[in-house]
């Protein structure tokens, strides 16, 4: 990536979204606290890496898409993505995969729909904080990501001219559709620009919904909260094991390294040389197989249904380069609420959180493919008991999950 690019997407990253209008500010301005400061066992070095990891703020304006804050366009969405009949077969909807009793993910190591894929559902939770989706970042923006998969063979394997007529056969939907766009869906015999431009609004409403899968206060963010406020007793939050296994995470293991943020991932992709479910070497190009498609999406952030196509996501997504080290990279996932949707990595090769520990203790099995796999990786040599402390600091991470209404399928 180049300087100029690194430094847009790091002021891109910069902390939470200030709750204030830009401007003066207003007198009643929520003015964030500084975050926790050092003492006691938080040394000065620890104290200074967690405040690169605050509470979320609320979700950041999408300028791609004009109705990311629509409550009917939200409602709209709520109603597609618990809907089955958005498949060939009529038994898979985007909840059969992202099930909120799993996290919005799915306990099933690889995605099984109309077909079997090749990578594990990833949670969708806290998604409207991303820049990129998939673990490729294959879609650049929330909306462009959600029309993908009706037409992707595996998932839901419907046609758009379809997916734009049930929706304007049912009488619900219908009356949704026009509620969140001031226009009735097309005919069924539309012409295809006007079902591509449908197709884009629903994958605008479903955006607009998946806006509303936030994740609440984690025992960290209380911890965090309260240290920052001075409270003596913020230590109260968090176990021993958990205290020890954030000395860790922020410390000599360098997990904070790449997953930093609001989110505990820079957003961006790494080669950690996760080995294939099936053995031998690695098959998955990951972030280098999707430039190309990114750059020509017709429902990109740059292209004719975006919102915003002249804007900072587009000039990103026109500026990406192939490079031969993207092969086999996979964007950092988020670990908030990650105790909740095993099992992990892009293929779900790995069942628990220890097992995942444990490979970035010994990277057993990693593959390297001529040294690729990052450099920063390296054996950790942990203990038993720093394992486990470890995992105890991950299971801190864990926020109540949204509730009723958008948290269950629409009554
Ligand atoms: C058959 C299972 C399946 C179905 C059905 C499905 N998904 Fe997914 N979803 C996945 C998989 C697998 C991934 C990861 C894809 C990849 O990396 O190639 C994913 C990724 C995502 C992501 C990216 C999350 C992130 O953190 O980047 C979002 C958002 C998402 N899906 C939303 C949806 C929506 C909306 C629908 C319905 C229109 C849907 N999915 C239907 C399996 C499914
Ligand atoms: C070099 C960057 C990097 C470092 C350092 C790193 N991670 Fe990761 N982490 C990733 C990437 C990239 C993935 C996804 C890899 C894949 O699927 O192939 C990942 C995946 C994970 C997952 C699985 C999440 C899921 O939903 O599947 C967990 C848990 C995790 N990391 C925890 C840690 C811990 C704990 C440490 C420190 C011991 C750590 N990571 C260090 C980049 C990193």
């Amino acid at each position: 990536m180049t300087g100029v690019l690194l430094a847009v997407c790091l002021l891109l990253q910069a902390a939470p979204v200030p709750t204030a209008p830009a401007g003066p500010a207003a007198p009643d301005a929520v003015v964030r606290p500084a975050g926790p400061a050092a003492g006691g066992w938080l040394t000065e070095q620890l104290a200074a890496r967690v405040r690169r990891n605050p509470p979320l703020g609320p979700v950041p304006a999408d300028p791609t898409n004009r109705w990311a804050d629509s409550e009917a366009a939200a409602q709209l969405g709520h109603r597609i993505f618990f809907d089955e009949r958005f498949s060939a077969s009529g038994r898979v909807a985007c909840s059969s995969c992202h099930d909120p009793a799993h996290g919005f993910s799915d306990p099933r190591p690889l995605a099984k729909g109309e077909g079997s894929g090749t990578r594990h559902s990833m949670r969708v939770l806290n998604v409207a904080h991303q820049r990129w989706f998939t673990w490729d970042g294959r879609a650049d923006t929330l909306w462009s990501q959600a029309v993908q998969p009706f037409e992707t063979p595996h998932e839901m394997n419907l046609p758009r001219a379809k997916v734009v007529a049930r929706v304007a056969g049912d009488s619900v939907l219908r009356d949704a559709y026009l509620r969140a766009f001031g226009q009735a869906p097309p005919a069924a015999d539309a012409a295809p620009a006007a079902v591509d431009a449908a197709f884009a609004q629903i994958g605008k409403a479903l955006a607009a919904y998946e806006r509303k899968l936030v994740s609440g206060p984690s025992a960290y963010d209380r911890w965090w909260t309260r240290r920052a406020a001075g409270d003596p007793k913020a230590d109260q939050e968090l176990t021993d094991a958990q205290r020890r296994g954030l000395a860790l995470f922020f410390g000599k293991a360098n997990c904070f390294q790449c997953h930093h943020g609001a989110l505990f991932s820079d957003g961006e992709f790494h080669m950690l040389g996760v080995p294939p479910r099936d053995g031998g070497q690695p098959t998955d190009a990951g972030r280098y197989a999707v430039i190309e498609r990114i750059r020509s999406d017709p429902f990109n952030a740059a292209g004719p249904h975006s919102d915003d196509p002249d804007g900072v996501q587009a000039h990103i997504s026109a500026s990406l380069v192939r490079t031969p080290d993207q092969w086999g990279e996979f964007r950092t996932p988020s670990l908030r609420n990650v105790a909740q949707t095993p099992p992990y990595m892009h293929a779900g090769q790995m069942a628990t959180l220890p097992d995942v520990v444990r490979f970035y203790s010994t990277l057993e099995g990693a593959t390297s493919l001529d040294h690729h796999r990052e450099s920063v990786l390296t054996k950790l040599g942990l203990s038993a008991s720093d394992q486990a402390d470890l995992v105890a600091f991950l299971e801190a991470l864990t926020g109540p999950l949204p509730g009723a209404p958008w948290g269950r399928p629409p009554g």
